[in-house]
């Protein structure tokens, strides 16, 4: 049996599966294991795994069958499952693919490099799905100088219940780390390079802690010293005191961007849903939001065809992205979960009607956000460079505070981290042209 310790890692799924991925690195790093880039040259192949939607897991299944041509190759290669459909579907995912060796849920990670280990030791599949309550994960900053941005998980978990979700089941209950924790981290991502951080939760407005509510956590954060940006997500509108817009308002670091997923227009459906609120409320909540923050932009998440959804339903979804104009929206047609409240209730809209929503929805927002970013041109942004265009045609891309992807032309003289003052001269799909006016901020720390 061989006894190296290469690992391989795949991650899908949100950014929360990418913070864990590095927790992961970092305890099996502890444990002598060492990254390599592809799997061919791997002793352990991961995945961490996304269970949302079907699709999700669909391809999880399908990476299954190619990773088990390494072990054609090379019997000792183990596969593990790690992630949201470790969690939610346990052994039953060896007894469906006989190749996978691990089985590790989202509150596990601590344990991998034993559980790899006795996979290896015995050749007996591990599993571990066990939940705990009260665990939170901590994960050291990647010290690239490229990266400046790094996400910071600050809950894990989800006191919801939306009838649609898979997350409480896969994630457990809500868990706020302790607001010295989290300013440790963006502490030690500032002493790594890093000048901006974005707090993940499940439901980040949600977070509440005995020593700091939300808004109290977002500003102390804003006020570490040499931290230039904060992002936060996903917010939820039944957790959006005016405290928390007003400390957004008050800080400059803090970004005036919600990703606030709205899911239906109709309260009827909502209320299916179970998301507590309506949508007058979600509306009040957008429109204070409006006021107090000018830069302000909104994002959100749609189903369309949820159990029961009508024509008239689905006509006021249609009336709510007209009212909203969000300025982005990640948009699906509805997925039964097994286990989850609707999966009790009749899934009736046809797959054929679902079709036609979701590209109905697609179609409204392009044309919507197609006048809304024609009214951008001309205006003067403050950009933050974030890397070299992959199309590679002479351009750096580059993000405002409020979130829109924006790419200036490269010059000799500039370098990702840099603050920039550009003018928007086009717009295609959701990303902005500009040419530079000036140069605001030169990013020059070189990562410890
Ligand atoms: N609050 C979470 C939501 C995670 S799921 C977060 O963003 O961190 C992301 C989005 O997937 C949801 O907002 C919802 O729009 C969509 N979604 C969740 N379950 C779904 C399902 N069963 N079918 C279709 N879409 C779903
Ligand atoms: Fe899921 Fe609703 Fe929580 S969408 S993550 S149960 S807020």
């Amino acid at each position: 049996m061989s006894d190296q310790r290469r690992v391989y890692i795949e991650t899908y799924g949100c950014q929360m599966n990418l913070y864990d991925s590095r927790a992961i690195r970092d305890n099996l790093s502890a444990a002598g294991w060492s990254e390599v880039e592809s799997p061919d040259q791997a002793d352990v192949l991961l995945m961490n795994t996304c269970a949302i939607r079907d699709g999700a897991e669909t391809r999880v299944l399908g990476r299954i069958g190619e990773f088990q041509r390494y072990k054609y190759e090379r019997p000792e290669v183990k596969i593990g499952v790690l992630g949201c459909m470790a969690q939610r579907l346990g052994e039953e995912l060896h007894a469906r693919k006989r190749a996978v060796d691990l089985v590790v849920g989202t509150d596990s990670y601590g344990q991998l490099a034993e559980l790899i280990d006795a996979a290896r030791d015995s050749g007996q599949p591990q599993f571990d799905v066990q939940t705990d309550d009260s665990l939170t994960y901590v994960a050291r900053p990647e010290t690239s100088p490229l990266n400046n941005s790094h996400f910071i998980s600050i809950t894990q978990g989800c006191d919801y219940r939306c009838t649609f979700c898979v997350v409480p089941s896969t994630r457990g209950v809500l868990r706020a780390k302790a607001p010295s924790i989290i300013l440790g981290e963006v502490e030690q991502i500032v002493a790594a390079g890093g000048v901006e951080v974005t707090l993940l939760g499940q439901n980040v407005t949600a977070y509440r802690h005995p020593e700091a509510s939300f808004a109290e956590l977002i500003s102390s954060v804003a006020g570490v010293e040499g931290l230039r940006r904060v992002r936060f997500l996903t917010s939820h509108p039944t957790d959006f005191p005016e405290a928390t817009l007003l400390a957004v308002a008050e800080h400059e670091e803090i970004s005036p961007w919600l990703h606030m997923p709205v899911q239906s227009g109709s309260d009827r459906v909502l209320r299916r849903m179970k998301r507590g609120y309506r949508m007058a409320e979600y509306m009040a909540v957008v429109e204070t939001a409006r006021q107090l923050l000018p830069d302000l932009t909104l994002s959100t998440d749609l189903i369309v065809g949820f159990c029961g959804e009508t024509d008239a339903d689905f006509q006021q979804t249609l009336d709510a992205m007209r009212e909203l104009r969000f300025d982005s929206a990640f948009m699906f047609k509805y997925s039964e979960r097994p286990d989850t409240p609707a999966s009790r209730l009749d899934d009736d809209v046809a797959g054929q009607i679902k079709d036609e929503r979701l590209q109905q929805v697609i179609s409204l927002q392009d044309e919507l956000w197609t006048q809304r970013a024609a009214g951008c041109i001309g205006e003067e942004w403050k950009v933050a460079l974030e890397g070299e265009d992959i199309k590679g045609r002479g351009y750096f891309k580059g993000r405002t505070l409020n979130n829109r992807k924006v790419l200036v032309p490269k010059r000799a003289d500039l370098s990702v981290g840099d603050e920039l003052l550009v003018r928007v001269t086009g717009c295609a799909g959701t990303t902005f042209r500009s040419e530079l006016r000036s140069v605001l901020w030169k990013y020059d720390h070189v990562a410890a």
